[in-house]
């Protein structure tokens, strides 16, 4: 069974790790995770499997009554598929509605089908294209969800 919960600072190393994997190309290192972590603006969830493994993970930051912004969503490969982002995504949608946030955003690599899959079907909408946003050559699509 698959088991969510708040992240804490225990499992910030994993993290480290686990945007090496999946963020190659702009993986934070363990020192913007620990600022990241103590901010009361952010939120992070992980997805637990049975071995206690943290097999996905997201944040958010909701500044209050303001447009909050999805700072990072992964799910390790062999448990894609199964519903997790999807649950995590719910998750963080959840507690920025609690801090008033109005909207949620986000950046997503323009040739990322899976994750603008899961967007779209979360009911985001591409706005624009940002040139270069993840480094010269990666442009990023900039998506939006309004919230209630
Ligand atoms: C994007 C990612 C988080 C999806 O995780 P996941 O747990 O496999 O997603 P879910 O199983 O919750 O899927 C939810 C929905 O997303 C969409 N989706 C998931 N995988 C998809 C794929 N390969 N192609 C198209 N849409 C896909 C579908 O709409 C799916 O709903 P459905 O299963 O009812 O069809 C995962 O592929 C990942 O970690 N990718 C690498 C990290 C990354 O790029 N993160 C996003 C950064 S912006």
């Amino acid at each position: 069974m698959i088991t969510y919960r708040q992240a804490n600072a225990f499992d910030l190393p994993v993290f480290v790790s686990l945007d090496k994997e999946l963020f190659p190309y702009s993986p934070w290192s363990a020192s913007q995770y620990k600022e990241e972590f103590s901010a009361p603006t952010r939120y992070f969830v992980v997805a637990i499997d049975e071995q206690q493994n943290i097999i996905g993970y997201a944040g958010v930051f909701a500044p209050g009554a303001a447009e909050a912004d999805v700072l990072t969503i992964g799910v390790v490969p062999t448990e894609r598929g199964k519903g997790i982002a999807r649950q995590l995504m719910a998750m963080i949608t959840d507690w920025a509605s609690q801090q008033g946030s109005t909207a949620m955003m986000l950046e997503v690599k323009v040739d990322n089908v899976e994750a603008i899959g899961l967007y779209e079907s979360l009911g985001y909408s591409k706005l624009n294209v940002r040139k270069d946003y993840f480094g010269a050559g990666l442009d990023a699509v900039v998506m939006r969800l309004e919230l209630p």
